[in-house]
């Protein structure tokens, strides 16, 4: 415990970051391509902080302004890599602010789904220098890892740099070393771009090591999936299915009963209770906690929501920052915007719209409406197509609805307005004035049948009328019987 501690403090950690990412084609800097929905280095820092480092070293240089602002709130050092002359290069702007007895951990950024207890390994062996290899079957585009007659690693050669015989070696580079400082140091002024790329590489500070005598482990992780880094499109999309699978491994575990492990995709955090059920095609992002017996339809998409449990969410709904109690019915086709904050047993049905409505116990709004900017009691009923005007181009005005008020369907409710407890509303109203309670209030033009109406005779255009004439004619030629089987084949 004391010897880790001694560990922590001592541990600078160097995150390469500057590179282009010319091979994603994207015109987003690589590392801030989004896995599992955020920023793929952020997974990396995640994982990183877990070791308490002294501090965190960032060498950025390509797409410095948004990789700043993305990153804003975490605590990194960030060096400046000017032009990007190879990993050596960038490493080596990073080690004036390191002092001769840390203990040097180097990532590449592009690698976000590290795991902790690899670093965690690692760390055990600090005294050495250590280097992470792995076995691909497809090892093309990494750093071959070479090896002596008696199998000790001798050094690396880029996949540019290698022979045909070397680029058949399946045990490559992972990009994950862990130096001493001081050595660390002294290699890297030795470094030459005398190579392929022209570039400095960090692998060849490996065989300088060996060249000094100092020991260097090679720590061979068996699960090489999620050390692999992501260069191209093809490569994130494999991490990201990567990391769906972990995901929905740990919440299988958790007891929660997933239709299709392959149909669900997670980009934050679930917390479930306990007979949880995720229908196919589900989206949850940012923070979802679903109580117990919560089932969600397939199709949903969910954003930070709170189900308290029982709750159902049917097909196709989407809801965002949504907190709700105990057994309430969503969906289908529902969508829940911020701020919506559901009591017991709320029912909100098929292309129902909410938007920072708090709505009470038992209330229903069955089909096709907007409730924005709204207060609802208990027991309150709304009818199909409800709307509350909740802005008058300027504005955003709040309506509130009392307990057991009874809404008739179609109608409006305008803003500034205030509905009694108990009150009735008829069908098609538009009410732009408070209504009071335990009252039926209607604004509705009073319905009119008029006496000597006739339907409209069918009046026959000039035009109709010409091709009228041609069709009786046609017809009595016969010419029409020699149309209809092509019509009927068309059909
Ligand atoms: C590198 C290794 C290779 C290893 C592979 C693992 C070298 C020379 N090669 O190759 O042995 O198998 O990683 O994925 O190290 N970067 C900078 N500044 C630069 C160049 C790169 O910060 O001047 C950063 C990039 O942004 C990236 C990381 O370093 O995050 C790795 O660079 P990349 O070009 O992806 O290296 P690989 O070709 O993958
Ligand atoms: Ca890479």
């Amino acid at each position: 415990m004391a010897d880790k501690q001694r560990q922590a403090d001592e541990l600078h950690v160097i995150i390469l970051a500057a590179g282009q990412g010319t091979r994603m084609r994207t015109t987003l800097p690589k590392v801030l391509q989004p896995l599992a929905g955020k920023p793929m280095i952020r997974h990396l820092l995640e994982t990183v902080q877990q070791l308490s480092p002294k501090q965190i070293h960032l060498v950025h240089g390509h797409g410095s302004e948004q990789l700043q602002a993305a990153l804003s709130d975490v605590q990194l050092n960030w060096v400046l890599q000017d032009q990007q002359r190879g990993t050596g290069h960038a490493v080596s702007q990073a080690m004036p602010a390191i002092p001769a007895q840390a203990s040097v951990l180097v990532l590449m950024a592009d690698h976000p789904l590290v795991p902790l207890a690899l670093l965690e390994t690692m760390l055990d062996n600090s005294s050495d220098t250590v280097l992470v290899t792995m076995e691909l079957s497809a090892p093309h585009g990494y750093g071959r890892i070479l090896r002596d007659r008696q199998g000790q690693f001798t050094a690396i050669i880029e996949q540019a740099d290698a022979s045909i015989e070397q680029q058949q070696i399946v045990e490559v580079n992972s990009g994950i070393y862990l130096f001493p400082a001081a050595a660390l140091r002294r290699w890297l002024t030795r470094l030459s771009s005398d190579n392929a790329a022209a570039e400095n590489y960090l692998t060849d500070v490996l065989a300088m090591a060996i060249a000094d005598g100092m020991a260097v482990s090679t720590l061979q992780w068996p699960q090489a999936d999620c050390l692999q880094g992501a260069n191209t499109q093809a490569q994130l999309a494999q991490l990201e299915r990567l990391y769906q699978q972990q995901q929905v491994q740990l919440l299988l575990q958790a007891g929660v009963r997933i239709a299709d492990p392959q149909r669900l995709d997670i980009r934050g955090q679930v917390d479930a209770g306990l007979d949880v059920f995720i229908d196919v095609n589900v989206v949850l992002s940012g923070h979802c906690q679903l109580g117990d017996k919560v089932s969600i339809g397939p199709g949903c998409v969910l954003h930070d929501c709170q189900l308290g449990s029982g709750t159902q969410v049917l097909a196709h709904s989407v809801l965002e920052d949504v907190r709700c109690g105990e057994r309430c019915m969503i969906g289908p086709f529902a969508h829940c915007r911020p701020g919506t904050r559901l009591a017991n047993e709320v029912k909100i049905g098929n292309f129902v719209e909410t938007k920072n409505a708090v709505i009470g116990a038992h209330s229903k709004a069955s089909h096709l409406s907007y409730l924005g900017d709204a207060q609802l009691g208990e027991r309150v009923n709304i009818g199909a197509g409800t709307i509350t005007c909740n802005f008058d181009g300027v504005s955003k005005w709040i309506t509130r609805i009392a307990d057991d008020v009874f809404i008739g369907s179609d109608t409006q409710l305008i803003a500034p307005v205030s509905i009694g407890a108990g009150a009735f509303i008829g069908a098609g109203s538009t009410i732009s004035h408070d209504a009071p309670a335990g009252q039926l209030t209607l604004s509705r033009s009073k319905q009119t049948t008029l006496q000597d109406w006739r339907a409209p005779a069918q009046r026959v255009s000039s035009t109709d009328q010409h091709t009228a004439e041609s069709k009786a004619a046609t017809a009595s030629t016969g010419a029409r019987r020699k149309v209809e089987p092509d019509n009927k084949e068309q059909n």
